[in-house]
């Protein structure tokens, strides 16, 4: 089994060598890329992977899209969004799965994703991705050529929400609340000035507070889930933290909710998911009980003075907002299982 990893010396390109290196299949990382890099051997950009698998051995490439072709059985694209959908239709032509990290195959509808990114040069493979959240579509993504990885936002968000929303027990006609936090390493690798030490440490900010690009992603899963058109007022932070993040989603019941038989819905909801830990009541969760790690933990309270539900969700940005849900989608589309390669516990402290 042949893998490759386009950008391979980012965050989640570099979580990805992290996963794969202990993965059981043991595959075969064939080819690894950067532009910046190119020619330099992997274990000198990273000398923390020495050792591990065929990791020495390894070179950085810059190759063309054609030239990838053939290269790999399957392929994680791991760069900005953008870069997917120009190598793509290459790959897929010559029989390679694909599993993207980046947006351009996550929002169904061209016209959206032109609206929040950019025009899409590949809009006739968007209805043949599948959205990569396996706790909603692992039958789909066991089938599937081309996943679309969720992004680190919506994967906490959209999971917290889930049950409530598909059973329709909110309340329609009042807002969806979703609050989140997120480490530094959410911006990526690349240096700049906002996710310097200084500017970082010892301060916690929210940004992008009105039309964060994750909006519509979320809003398009949590529609689909309640079978009708959603909005939702998205805030997102950034944390003084490297990886995790917290997000706490605030929604109206329909009718007044005990909060034990909400835990037992949530429970029923996620039996089959080996990855979402629901949490007991009272649980005050935190970015450190999942570093690390493929879970979503949930806490579930009811604020009877308010009448909202509050669901805090949290999730290691790079594992399961990235990286480990992509070698989890990785093992469904090998018809394998899903916790595969994935049974490490959180690194705490
Ligand atoms: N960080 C997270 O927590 C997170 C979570 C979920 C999803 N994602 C998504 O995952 C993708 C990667 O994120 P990241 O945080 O790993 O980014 P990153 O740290 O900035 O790394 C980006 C990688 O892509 C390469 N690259 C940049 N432009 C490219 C292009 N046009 N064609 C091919 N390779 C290119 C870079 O290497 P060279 O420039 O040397 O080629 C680098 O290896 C992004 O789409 C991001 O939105 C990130």
């Amino acid at each position: 089994m042949k893998v490759g990893i386009i950008g391979a010396t980012g965050y989640t390109g570099l979580e990805l060598l992290r996963l794969l290196a202990q993965h059981p299949v043991r595959p075969e990382v064939s080819v690894i890329t950067s532009r910046q890099e190119e020619g330099r051997a992997l274990t000198s950009v990273f000398p923390s992977l020495a050792g591990l698998a065929n990791y020495d051995r390894l070179h950085y490439e810059a190759p063309a899209e054609t030239e990838l072709a053939g290269r790999a059985d399957f392929f994680f694209l791991a760069a900005p969004h953008g870069a997917a959908m120009a190598l793509a239709p290459p790959l897929l032509s010559a029989g390679a799965r694909l599993i993207d990290l980046s947006a351009d195959f996550r929002l169904r509808e061209a016209e959206v994703f032109q609206e929040w990114y950019q025009p899409h040069t590949a809009p006739h493979l968007l209805a043949q991705a599948v959205y990569g959240l396996p706790e909603l579509y692992a039958p789909q993504i066991s089938q599937a050529r081309l996943v679309a990885n969720p992004g680190c936002y919506p994967t906490s968000i959209v999971l917290a929400l889930a049950p409530l929303l598909q059973k329709g027990l909110t309340a329609p006609d009042r807002p969806i609340i979703a609050d989140a936090a997120s480490g530094v390493t959410g911006a990526g690798r690349g240096a700049s000035l906002g996710n310097s030490f200084c500017e970082v440490q010892d301060s916690f900010k929210a940004y992008k507070v009105v039309g964060h690009r994750h909006t519509p992603e979320i809003e398009q899963e949590l529609s689909r889930l309640a079978g009708r058109s959603l909005t939702v007022a998205f805030t997102p932070h950034l944390a003084p933290l490297n990886r995790g993040i917290l997000a706490t989603s605030y929604v109206a019941p329909a009718v007044k909710i005990d909060p034990e038989e909400l835990r037992s819905l949530y429970l029923d909801f996620y039996r089959p998911s080996p990855f979402v830990r629901v949490r007991p009541l009272g649980f005050e969760p935190q970015t450190s009980e999942v570093r690390g790690t493929n879970f979503c933990d949930l806490s579930l309270f009811y604020d009877h003075r308010s009448g909202l539900v509050k669901i805090i969700s949290t999730i290691d940005n790079l594992c399961r907002g990235a990286s480990g849900q992509a070698v989890a989608n990785f093992n469904l589309m090998l018809g394998r299982p899903e916790t595969e390669g994935l049974g490490q516990g959180p690194l705490r402290p």
